[in-house]
Formats: C-alpha cells, sequence, structure tokens
C-alpha cells in the first residue's frame, strides 16, 4: 500500500571503547532481555520497577488490564517523583552538579544537587503556603530554557500538582486554550528570555491571554530573566526572587499513587484541537530512567547534554526527570544554536566538555549547511554518544554527525518515539546495535513493535504500512485530559487494544525498522509535530479568507515546511502583502513555528463529490511530484492543472 523508496545498505558497527563502557554489551544480551519480556512480560516488568525505584509503599501488582485500552501499572505502589530525582542522590552526590546552565548571553550557573533540592522544595512550599495550590491542581509553565523552568517542574511534582508546560515560542492565543482546557490555577513564567542576540518577552503575552479568559488563573509567579520591564497585575502577579528566599528549605513529598497523573502535555493530532497527553507517575519515571541507562549509557561522569526545548516531551523526560532520576550533570542551553554563530554548541560542547549529546535532524542539517567544517574547530573528543529525534534522519546527516561532529568514534541513537510514548521505543542500544543510518533500528526490550496493513494484517518484510505497538509499557499516554473517548479513538480503535502510532513504516529483512513518515493530517516542522487543522483553523480567522487547505511539502532542513492552498473571499492585488498577514495571523494565533512557507492562492480545491478535500493530490503538487491518482472522480478535476501551474508565493 504505501510505497517505501528509500534504501540504505551501509552498517556502522559500535566502537569497541564505547561497548567496554556500556549496559547492554551485544545484540546476544539483547536478544536475551528481548526473549525474556517475551516469555515472563510482568516478571520483566517487575524486576526492573524494584530494582530502579525507590518505592514509599510497594505495588501490589505489575499491570492491570482490565480496563484497556486504559492500562495501568504498578497498582497501589506509592512514590514521589522528586525523591527518585533528588532526595535519593543528596547523600552520594550531594555536591555534585545537576543542572549546568548556560544562557545565551554566555553566562553559566552551576546547581548542585543538593542547592536543587533546596530551591525546589521552597518553591513546593510556595506553591502550597502562599498559592494555596493542592495535590490534582493544574500549573501551566511558559518559561524561557532556563533552570527555574526545571524547577518549576519539580517544586509542582513534589506537592502533587500537575504541569502543563506551554512551549514559550506559543503565542498568547495558543497559551490561552492550553491554560482553559487544563483549568489551570496558576502559571509560572518570566519576564522573558535570550534568543538570537536579544531579549524577548513571555510575561506581556500571559497578561494578553489572561485578559481574553483563563478564568481560572488565580496568581502568576514571574521570575526575572532579562530584566526588561513588564507589568504586574496587584493581587494576582507575584515575583519568584522576592518570595522564594524566604520560603522553608523543606516541603515533605506528597506521597503519590503510581498512577496518579505527572503531567500533561499538549501535542497535535488530526482534528484542530490540540491534545492534553496525560502521564503517570510510576511507569513514567521508570522507563526515562531506564532508557538513559539502555539509550544514552548514563554514569556517574557523564556530562549529558540534550538541546530540546523544555515545551516539549524530549525536554520532560531527557532533561528533566531522566537525567535527574540517574543522578546525572544535565546542561540545559537558553539559545539558538546559531547565536554568535554556528559554532555555538561545539564550543560549548569542548568548554564543557560533554560526553553525550542529543539533538533533532533539523538542527543537524543547518549546522551542517551553515557551517559544515565548523565542528572541526573545537576539541569535540568528549562526545561518546550522539542521539537524534523528532524525525527521521536523513543519511547525508547522519554521515556527518558521525564522522564529523563524532569523529567516527561515537554510536548514533537514532531514537523514534512520541509525546504519548513518554520515552524511547525503538532505538540503537550505543556498545551493541549494528547501525543503519536513517533506520531508528529495533524497539528497546520490553517493547513489542510491528506493521500492519490497513487490512489488520501484518505487512510483509519491507512493505509499508502501520507502524503500531502490540503490548502495553509503564510509561505510555493514559488519557487525553478530559476526552477519554478521543483517546481510545486516536489510539486504540486500530485493532484489539493495541497501540496505533500514526506512523507509517517498514521493517526490513534484519528487522530493522524504517519510519516513512506521518500516516494523518499532522506535518513535521523541524521535528514539531503541528495539526494541519490546527493551522487551517489559524488561517481561516484571517478576514480575506474563504477556504484554505495545508500540506507538509518536503524541505531540505525542516524535514517538512507549511504549503497553503488559499482561496481568498475577494481578488487579492497584493500577494506579497497578503503572504504577510496570513503569517502574522498564524503567528499570533499558534505561534511562528507554524507560518505557512508557500501559499497558492486559488479559486478553489480539488474535492471528491462529497466535499472531501483530497489532500493527497495537494501535497503532490505542493511537492511537484507527479499525480498518480485518479482525479476523474473529483468534483472539480479541472482545478488540479491550474493548481499545478501556479506558483507559490
Ligand atoms: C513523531 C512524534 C519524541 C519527541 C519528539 C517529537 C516523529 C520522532 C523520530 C525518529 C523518525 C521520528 C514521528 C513521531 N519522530 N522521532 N527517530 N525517526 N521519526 O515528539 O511531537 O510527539 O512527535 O515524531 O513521526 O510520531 P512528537
Amino acid at each position: 500500500m504505501i510505497e517505501s523508496v528509500l534504501r540504505e545498505e551501509r552498517i556502522f558497527y559500535p566502537n569497541p571503547e564505547i561497548t567496554a563502557k556500556s549496559n547492554i554489551k551485544s545484540m546476544e544480551e539483547y536478544e536475551k532481555l528481548v526473549a525474556w519480556a517475551e516469555k515472563d512480560f510482568e516478571g520483566f516488568w517487575d524486576y526492573f520497577a524494584k530494582e530502579k525505584i525507590n518505592w514509599l509503599k510497594p505495588y501490589e501488582k505489575v499491570l492491570d488490564d482490565s480496563e484497556a485500552p486504559h492500562y495501568k501499572w504498578f497498582i497501589n505502589g506509592k512514590l514521589n517523583i522528586t525523591e527518585q530525582c533528588l532526595d535519593r542522590h543528596l547523600e552520594k552526590r550531594g555536591e555534585k552538579t545537576a543542572i549546568l546552565f548556560e544562557g545565551e548571553p554566555g553566562d553559566i550557573r552551576k546547581i548542585t544537587y543538593k542547592e536543587l533540592y533546596g530551591e525546589v522544595n521552597r518553591v513546593a512550599n510556595l506553591l502550597k503556603h502562599k498559592f494555596g495550590i493542592k495535590k490534582g491542581d493544574r500549573i501551566v509553565i511558559y518559561m524561557p530554557m532556563i533552570p527555574e523552568a526545571a524547577i518549576a517542574m519539580l517544586a509542582c511534582a513534589r506537592i502533587g500538582a500537575i504541569h502543563s508546560v506551554v512551549f514559550g515560542g506559543f503565542s498568547a492565543e495558543a497559551l490561552k486554550d492550553r491554560i482553559e482546557d487544563a483549568g489551570a490555577k496558576m502559571v509560572i513564567t518570566a519576564d522573558g528570555g535570550y534568543r538570537r542576540g536579544k531579549p524577548y518577552m513571555l510575561k506581556p503575552l500571559v497578561d494578553k491571554a489572561l485578559a481574553n479568559g483563563c478564568k481560572t488563573i488565580e496568581s502568576v509567579l514571574v521570575v526575572k530573566r532579562n530584566n526588561e520591564s513588564i507589568n504586574m497585575a496587584k493581587g494576582r502577579d507575584y515575583f519568584y526572587h522576592e518570595l522564594v528566599p524566604n520560603m522553608p528549605d523543606i516541603c515533605e513529598a506528597e506521597i503519590m499513587d503510581s498512577e496518579d497523573i505527572a503531567f500533561i502535555l499538549y501535542t497535535s493530532g488530526s482534528t484542530g484541537k490540540p491534545k492534553g497527553v496525560q502521564h503517570a507517575i510510576g511507569g513514567f519515571i521508570l522507563w526515562a530512567q531506564m532508557t538513559m541507562e539502555w539509550v544514552f549509557d548514563i554514569n556517574e561522569e557523564d556530562i549529558y547534554w540534550c538541546t530540546a526545548d523544555i515545551g516539549w516531551i524530549t525536554g520532560h523526560t531527557y532533561i528533566v526527570y531522566g537525567p535527574l532520576a540517574c543522578g546525572a550533570t544535565t546542561v540545559m542551553y537558553e539559545g539558538v544554536p546559531t547565536y554568535p554563530d554556528a559554532g555555538r554548541w561545539w564550543q560549548m560542547a569542548e568548554k564543557h566538555r560533554v560526553t553525550k549529546f542529543y539533538t533533532a535532524p533539523t538542527a543537524i542539517r543547518i549546522l551542517k549547511k551553515l557551517a559544515p567544517d565548523e565542528p572541526k574547530k573545537y576539541d569535540l573528543s568528549s562526545f561518546e554518544i550522539l542521539g537524534t529525534v523528532g524525525e527521521p534522519i536523513n543519511p547525508d546527516a547522519w554521515i556527518w554527525y558521525y564522522e564529523t561532529v563524532g569523529g567516527g568514534r561515537c554510536s548514533i541513537v537514532d531514537t523514534w518515539w512520541q509525546t504519548e510514548t513518554g520515552g524511547h521505543m525503538i532505538s540503537p542500544l550505543p556498545g551493541a546495535t549494528p547501525m543503519k543510518p536513517g533506520s531508528a533500528t529495533k524497539p528497546l526490550p520490553g517493547i513489542f513493535a510491528e506493521v500492519f496493513l490497513e487490512d489488520g494484517t501484518k505487512a510483509k518484510v519491507n512493505e509499508g504500512g502501520f507502524l503500531c505497538i502490540t503490548k502495553p509499557w509503564p510509561s505510555m499516554i493514559r488519557n487525553i485530559w478530559r476526552d477519554p473517548e478521543r483517546y481510545k479513538k486516536t489510539y486504540f480503535s486500530f485493532k484489539d487494544n493495541i497501540y496505533l502510532t500514526g506512523d507509517d513504516a517498514r521493517i526490513d529483512e534484519d528487522g530493522y525498522i524504517w519510519i516513512m513518515g506521518r500516516a494523518d493530517d499532522v506535518i513535521n516542522v523541524s521535528g514539531h509535530r503541528l495539526g494541519t487543522m490546527e493551522i487551517e483553523s489559524a488561517i481561516a480567522k484571517y478576514e480575506k479568507i474563504a477556504e484554505v487547505a495545508v500540506v507538509g511539502k518536503p524541505d531540505e532542513i525542516k524535514g517538512e515546511a507549511i504549503f497553503a492552498f488559499i482561496v481568498p473571499k475577494e481578488k487579492i492585488t497584493d500577494p506579497e502583502k497578503f503572504k504577510k498577514e496570513t503569517q502574522e495571523v498564524v503567528t499570533k494565533e499558534i505561534g511562528p513555528i507554524a507560518k505557512p512557507d508557500y501559499i497558492v492562492i486559488t479559486e478553489g480545491l480539488p474535492k471528491t463529490r462529497s466535499g472531501k478535500i483530497m489532500r493527497r493530490i495537494l501535497k503532490a503538487i505542493a511537492a511537484g511530484k507527479e499525480i498518480t491518482q485518479d482525479i476523474s472522480t473529483l468534483e472539480n478535476p479541472e482545478i488540479v492543472k491550474k493548481l499545478q501551474s501556479s506558483k507559490p508565493i
């Protein structure tokens, strides 16, 4: 059904020095773990849950599937995620740097485990005693990439409040939607931060969101970062630096159930409305920690750096919770990779002696394009493992990452996973798995992946189909916030309560999985999943527009660029101005990340007789590809030729 044209033949074997230091040292060891999980699924998870987690009260049962697809893990087990990430490290590594922060202007802060523990406790006390936050309350975090973002998350977790981090690049409108859906009581934010050498603002966007709704918000806590002037509403807005230092240094951790909600995080789906992906405490932290150990082979000496933003799941699992659960040093960087030049990341890696580095293919492509030889100017010999996430990495970028950045010594871990999976699912093991550039390789032990055709039968070798996870796993999504029906429909209605990922994939003759892209109406822009419907409804708010359809166009740097086909209400006389205005509307509604790159103005869209827009045709047109589909059944087949010959603005 889905044709795959990509074929990559090269294989790279892990460097023996990497293998010597790794937790899983060979494919035989890997296969053994896989076989164990296959034979004794619950016994496998039971072993790791007991070995890895400091339970305050042991669980009574590993897995409860009686209400599937609402799977429950570690039944009646009690814990607090911050004890796993902080308290238990105090004795052994209290003086070790937990967070190594570098701001874009070059300011550096090293926060030890002891200091982090103290600060998290003070903020937790503040939330609890000054702002009346209780277990289960929602707090929206809208922050730059500064340590206080992680501190705020952990402070919520300390008292059992549910955080929902909203990416700092989102607009006031998008922030408002998320605050309202979550019914949040409080926002934690900052005046702003630094990006591309300049201050940018966040607090004014919070003000705007709150002015237009968000009636559940009672208070706003504001961190000073860039010291630009902001408005503070009396009785609602408070400065972090004025209150936090006065709070008691110890706040007892709330005793949480394994299945209590850890956090919600909004992600795009195929309808206009973002989904509040709900994660549960016990399973999430277990898998966050295990994957740090398996995929990054994290150890006591590592300086580990993940470049994601805290607003995405990668920032949750692999900047904050996973590394801290392992007692690692996690690097946090505020700015863009190209400031002051395209050597910034390499310069930082050299300066801090970074050993494990985790980023996105889109960033690799940008840096390769801007300054392909730049990594050679720095001493990057500390690198051992280099990771990627967010989209398939094209073999060209892979080879550059491997050779130029990694000096041919490092393992590349191409990690496939999703907001909903909570942690890595398909990934090489750095000391064991032979790497094929462009493939995320094989499922991790305990994870069972298969590809099915539309009719529910298994795909043959190299045949493309729907990628599914056939058994539950601890860090899986538990629900969509306030929408269990959508949870079932989106993820579990394909076949027998197994998880439908929404990606197309094929499995090759060696059992390697190759992700082919999204099957639903979702565009992957720079590693971020954006719903086409959401972008369309934002564009449609512009009063000059009658109808719009948005598709992804393959893009050398971004992975996919946003291509909009727009039917205006009246003739457009100044297309450039029209494009700019359309982009402004989207920036206001969602944020600059969702701006259309290309616009075609058209009198109509290709539709079926029942009125459904034929997106596949639009996708082919945007990509400049031939249309293989039969268009004679369209309501308006003549539009296709017109669209093919029109030049995008
Ligand atoms: C979608 C999930 C997981 C954090 C980043 C994005 C794509 C992710 C890979 C990879 C090919 C990948 C998939 C997936 N994706 N990693 N290594 N190879 N594709 O999280 O926003 O939830 O997006 O990103 O299409 O479904 P997300």
